[in-house]
């Protein structure tokens, strides 16, 4: 028995996807080289994007390539480091030295925001409700003539929360800021049109998709300013420098042309499971607590607190049963801390410390989510009566 619920860390690959980039491994040729075999290559980088733009309802021209979602954010960062970098501001990024995001961003977000309150920045990283929604009015009042750039995730990796991405950028544009949205975990599993949304800049990445791991995107808005994060030849118009990494792009191409025709069934699908697997712990589990927004969540990712039971060990039964989930917790450098989303929600040490997250995709079937739920319950119930936090 292996039931893998940890979609939101990563996906398999699609067998579409594979069998493309198995035949793509014979195009050798660089796709910046002028001859056949190099147009061939390139003719499959530029399909790709084609179909990446297509996901996110933009044209191809506004999409580069990176190596994923952790450098198109860094990309965007770096970009207003750069522009705030003239002590009398660029045009474009008119002296303004403040930054709001949020406290429950990936990791590669808030690094970035901390690195560049290092540098001299003022940072606000926007608190969020219980539900993990950021409070508009706090917003607001910070957004102001200084403001050089708003970075909201679209959606929470952790808990599934869903932003008003259209509302923040409305509202930032009003005050002339550049907007950036981290869509990772959005885009594939919510409709997502980045010309619709109105922001300036739109990181999404192909593993989280059910393509090929070290590859992302960038979505550029017309018009909106670009620092290269890597300096060299002179690919993607000089935005991003690097030998085309043609596989990876043409799988990661096949897998936005298959997340783009399965949208709306795929919400459907993962929402049903994520309903079912939610009733039939709530009726097998006393005292839990389903985290993330009520309706405002992503379709497929349930994250449930189990007070009294320690998310690690939680974690490693379920495992020895045969189920691949996560804790909301990351371990760094062998120190165990909580998860900044639930803390940042009000959890609350002991329920940011026993919690779960379960992300259902493709492989996900009703008979996997029977399983968890008859499988789940004695395992809360033992670990509660070891357990010394009750
Ligand atoms: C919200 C979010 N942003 C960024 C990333 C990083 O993407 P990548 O693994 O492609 O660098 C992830 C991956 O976990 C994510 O969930």
């Amino acid at each position: 028995m292996k039931i893998y619920m940890d979609y939101n860390a990563t996906t398999p690959l699609r067998d579409e996807v594979r069998s493309a980039m198995v035949e793509d491994l014979a195009v050798y040729g660089n796709a910046s080289s002028m001859h056949t075999a190099g147009r061939e290559a390139r003719s499959r980088v530029e399909e790709a994007r084609r179909q990446v733009g297509n996901l996110l309802g933009v044209p191809a021209k506004t999409i580069i390539f990176t190596s994923g979602g952790s450098e198109s954010n860094n990309t965007v960062f770096n970009t207003i480091r750069r522009l705030a970098s003239d002590a009398h501001g660029t045009p474009l990024g008119s002296g303004r030295r403040s930054i709001i995001t949020t406290a429950i961003e990936h990791p590669c977000v808030l690094n970035s925001a901390k690195f560049l309150e290092s540098q001299g920045f003022v940072v606000h990283f926007l608190p969020v409700d219980g539900e993990g929604k950021i409070h508009m009015d706090q917003f607001k009042k910070l957004l102001g003539p200084e403001t050089l750039l708003v970075s909201v995730m679209m959606a929470n990796n952790e808990i599934g929360t869903i932003q008003d991405i259209g509302e923040i950028t409305a509202l930032a544009k009003a005050a002339g800021a550049w907007v950036h949205t981290d869509a990772v975990q959005a885009v594939g599993k919510v409709p997502v049109n980045a010309a619709d949304l109105g922001v300036d800049y739109l990181t999404m990445s192909a593993h989280k998709i059910y393509g090929p791991k070290g590859i992302g995107a960038l979505y550029i808005k017309e018009g909106a300013p670009i620092f290269p994060l890597i300096h060299g030849g002179h690919q993607e118009e000089g935005m991003r420098a690097g030998t085309y990494n043609n596989i990876g792009i043409l799988g990661f191409g096949r897998a936005a042309e298959l997340a783009k025709r399965d949208l709306s069934q795929y919400g459907k699908t993962t929402g049903a499971l994520r309903k079912k697997l939610r009733d039939g712990l709530l009726a097998g589990v006393p005292h839990i607590k389903i985290n993330g927004h009520p309706q405002d969540v992503l379709p497929n990712t349930l994250n449930v607190s189990f007070p009294g039971a320690e998310g690690e060990a939680i974690l490693l039964s379920m495992d020895l049963a045969g189920i691949e989930a996560s804790t909301g917790s990351a371990c760094a450098s062998g120190s165990l801390d909580p998860s900044h989303v639930l803390l940042a929600i009000g959890a609350g040490p002991e329920l940011a410390h026993g919690s779960i997250r379960f992300s259902m995709g493709l492989g996900t079937s009703d008979a996997d989510i029977e399983y968890v739920v008859e499988t789940v319950p004695p395992i809360i119930e033992r670990l509660r009566n070891m357990s010394t936090i009750v």
